[in-house]
């Protein structure tokens, strides 16, 4: 039995609480606030293919240090996971690497047109379908109007959650040639600008609409994609939006210090849209928070612009910026609560379970590259002091030490 003493709840209360357990623990927790186990719904383990970059063994102690005990991990594999014979694989893989140490987890199928048929034998299994509307990290790409239709109709049938990536394809590559000549970081945000976003966001609430599909848009990062979101669930249409939190916490003028580092898709935007995401957040426009924890090796991201790969790792720091955030007055810690657990139980009908994190409300430390569990050792938060760390999660009443992890 773990039992949990004098632990402040989110809402300021002092709670005793037991945790059915093999091991042996008394944590007397009068310093450190007790937050329901963090769910991130979208990570990138690279787990068949780029095993380099993140496997499930230091992604799990990723997310442990970070506070989560459950992740969804996307279809960009190599190769894609896009049939059920794929996915029975990948979670062979997985579950060997998560011998030593365990995660809770959920797969997305990935979309293409010849794995549409997937859907019906996949609907137990998978999470949700996965369509890059616009592409990104890996081939995964459909954006045929046909194909597009047929999938929202197939997971509509079959009550499958459809996430996309909405970005259009086709304004991209016009984008790609107007800026050919430009070879700053920063020409990204130019590629793959505000209306590349808004226009697949409106495609994607439609198709939600007229196929009475359940819509989960990933990443959403403009004030344009938004106002589409808050119309469209006043409408009633059944659609949710995730935020990521490098949308959050960094922007353009990012682009000085980090250069090819912070290429990202969708780009990073500006401190309007970090204003106009915080505002929806407050507003419930904003559902969730996911990571979209998508390692590249360093070496990977120092390439040239139009080489190098988008994406970063942050499982293990969204917490801590979120609970910095919280203390600057930004969202309430309830709020933090149900970003990161409720709604996404509630958006992926999914049993609750009894994972809990201890948090250091007063912990301060500057994050730095040496300390981070995720195997590509760097972060775009280098640098930053952050008050409010996780110090012990626990999991399927196994407790795990942050510090000894
Ligand atoms: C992701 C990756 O590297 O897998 N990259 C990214 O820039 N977000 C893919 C994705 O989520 O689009
Ligand atoms: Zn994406
Ligand atoms: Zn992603």
């Amino acid at each position: 039995m773990i039992e949990i003493r004098n632990a402040k709840t989110v809402g300021g209360r002092r709670i005793d609480v037991s945790i059915e357990s093999d091991q042996k623990w008394v944590i007397q927790a009068d310093a450190w606030t007790l937050f329901p186990a963090l769910i991130d719904p979208h990570v990138h383990f690279r787990v068949p293919g780029a095993s380099h970059k993140e496997d499930w063994t230091t992604g799990a102690k990723a997310a442990i240090a970070g506070g989560v005990t459950m992740v969804f991990d996307m279809p960009n594999n190599h190769p894609p996971c896009t049939t059920l014979e794929r996915m029975e694989e990948k979670i062979g893989l997985i579950e060997r690497e998560l011998k030593t140490i365990p995660l809770r987890y959920g797969l997305y199928l990935g979309a293409d047109r010849s794995s549409l048929k997937e859907i019906p034998r996949v609907k137990k299994k998978a999470i949700g379908l996965k369509i890059y509307m616009g592409s990104s990290t890996g081939g995964l790409l459909m954006d045929d109007r046909a194909s597009l239709e047929e999938a929202f109709q197939l997971a509509a049938e079959n009550d499958l959650l459809v996430a996309v990536h909405a970005e259009d394809e086709q304004l991209i590559q016009l984008h790609r040639k107007k800026y050919a000549d430009r070879t700053d970081a920063a020409t990204h945000s130019l590629v793959r600008n505000a209306t590349v976003a808004a226009k697949a966001v409106e495609l994607a609430i439609d198709l939600a609409k007229r196929h009475k599909a359940k819509l989960y848009i990933v990443h959403t990062s403009t004030r344009e994609e938004l106002s589409l979101i808050r119309q469209a669930k006043k409408e009633g249409i059944s659609v949710f939006a995730e935020a990521a939190p490098h949308h959050l916490f960094l922007n353009e003028s990012d682009y000085e210090w980090l250069g090819t580092k912070a290429l990202v898709n969708p780009p990073l935007r500006t401190a309007r849209d970090n204003e106009a995401l915080w505002e929806a957040i407050d507003d419930e426009t904003i559902d969730t928070v996911g990571t979209d924890h998508a390692p590249h090796t360093l070496e990977e991201k120092m390439q040239p612009y139009g080489k190098a790969p988008s994406g970063f790792p942050a499982i293990e720091l969204y917490f801590p910026l979120l609970l910095n955030a919280a203390r600057e007055g930004k969202l309430s810690l309830e709020r933090i609560v149900s970003l990161t657990h409720t709604r996404p139980l509630e958006i992926f009908g999914l049993p609750s379970n009894d994972d809990v994190v201890l948090v250091d409300l007063e912990k301060q430390k500057t994050i730095d590259d040496t300390c981070l569990h995720t195997k590509v050792q760097w972060s775009p938060y280098a640098g930053r002091t952050v008050i409010g760390w996780p110090v012990m999660t626990i999991m399927k009443g196994h407790v795990y030490e942050v510090d000894k992890l």
